[in-house]
């Protein structure tokens, strides 16, 4: 570990023995790691619940509360404290059940110095992958609900879009109705019937409430059509490296492998950073689900133009010629009902498209897939007539 990163440790001494603790600290801080002190258990929680540090070496047999118990308290309210245990030569017993109750390691004394110096490192470091480990378990689950709400937004879209279409055609009908009989009111032979006056205003009323009706389904239908879009400037090759580390794990635990190439000349692009990664995760999903053990998924970023082309290519099944152009409509899915909604490469084709992009597939059965996606810059100031100025 090098000095910069031994700097940024914070470090905690807890031992009875002053010499030992002050010669210690002299010690480590010629190598750069600046410790706190503390001469009792009790002292050190008091000075943890003010200051929490990230590791702390502690001396077991101390006067008032022991080691052991003093770390008990700290890993009771210090998840991420690592614990380094002192103990006597003849205890080493109290070590192992330090170990127990959750210390990172102890060391008997006397101590040799540089073999603490590594276990203090060796302790960061778990501390640094936990905290990396956490974060990006955390920015996955994010990720997932963003999209679980995306698609359930797009499977009410298409219902609602199903709905708006059945109910226009029966409108039509009592429209086409009332019209009609508006016209047999006004023949010769019915200028005298009782009521004609009353039927007129009914017809009226039937007339505007069907223009009503169909305003509600064309806003319906329009609204469907929305989706918020927030435009920034992305660096395509980082977006792309950073959603392949998303799902790698998933490829992995199948014995996957993701390449990604990415074209040099591929820099920036205006788009909704948040959207391209829900398309380039649906595709990748769909290529871990088809692909076999030892199999490969390849993504290849370049520009076209002042776009962006994304080729995301696997060796797995391939889909069947009469499927090709199915797997695009909205609940198609050969995955069993909880594996799969059907509504990945409807959503999916759905974004590609409202940044006026497109979305390909070749395919060839028993040798693998290739989905072809390009967007296309949307530029800052140009709403392309979208209405989706950023
Ligand atoms: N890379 C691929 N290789 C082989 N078949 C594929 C691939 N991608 C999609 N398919 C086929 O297309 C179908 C539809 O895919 P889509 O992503 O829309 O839905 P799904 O994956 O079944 O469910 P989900 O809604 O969870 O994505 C899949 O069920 C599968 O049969
Ligand atoms: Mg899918």
């Amino acid at each position: 570990m090098d000095t910069d990163t031994l700097k940024q440790i914070q470090l905690l001494l807890v031992d009875d023995e002053t010499e030992f603790r002050r010669t210690l600290a002299k010690r480590l801080l010629k190598r750069g790691i600046h410790s706190l002190q503390a001469a009792d258990g009790e002292t050190c929680l008091t000075m943890l619940s003010k200051n929490p540090v990230d590791v702390v070496v502690m001396d077991v047999m101390m006067p008032g509360i022991n080691g052991i118990d003093a770390l008990f308290r700290i890993k009771k309210h210090h998840l991420e404290t690592e614990v380094i245990l002192l103990t006597g030569n003849a205890n080493t017993q109290d070590g192992v059940a330090g170990i127990k109750s959750g210390a990172f390691d102890y060391l008997t004394k006397p101590v040799e110095f540089d073999h603490l110096l590594g276990k203090i490192a060796q302790a960061y470091d778990k501390i640094i992958s936990d905290r990396e480990q956490k974060a990006a378990k955390e920015y996955k689950a994010r990720i997932e609900q963003q999209m679980i709400a995306t698609e359930r937004l797009a499977a009410l879209g298409t219902l609602a879009a199903g709905v708006a279409h059945e109910i226009n055609n029966p409108l039509a009908i009592i429209n086409e109705s009332a019209g009609y009989l508006k016209t047999v009111l006004q023949k010769k032979e019915m200028a005298e019937i009782p009521h004609k006056v009353a039927f007129e205003n009914a017809l009226q009323k039937i007339e505007n409430s069907v223009r009503r009706a169909r305003t509600i389904t064309h806003q319906l239908l329009a609204d469907i059509g929305k989706k918020e879009q927030v435009l920034t400037e992305i660096d395509m090759a980082a977006l792309v490296t950073e959603t392949i580390r998303l799902i790698r794990r998933d490829a992995e635990r199948k014995g996957i492998r993701v390449n990604l190439a990415a074209d040099r000349d591929m820099r920036t692009l205006w788009s909704d950073p948040n959207q391209i990664r829900q398309v380039l995760i649906n595709l990748l999903n769909n290529a871990i689900h088809a692909t076999d053990e030892d199999g490969e998924i390849t993504v290849r970023l370049a520009a076209r133009g002042t776009g962006a082309a994304l080729d995301i290519i696997d060796s797995g099944s391939g889909i069947p010629k009469e499927n090709q152009d199915r797997i695009f409509e909205p609940f198609f899915s050969t995955k069993s009902p909880g594996e799969g909604t059907g509504l990945g490469l409807f959503v999916t084709r759905d974004i590609v498209e409202k940044f006026g992009g497109t979305l390909t597939v070749e395919s060839e059965l028993g040798k693998g897939s290739r989905f072809s996606v390009y967007i296309p810059n949307q530029d800052r100031f140009d709403d392309g007539g979208t209405g989706l100025q950023s």
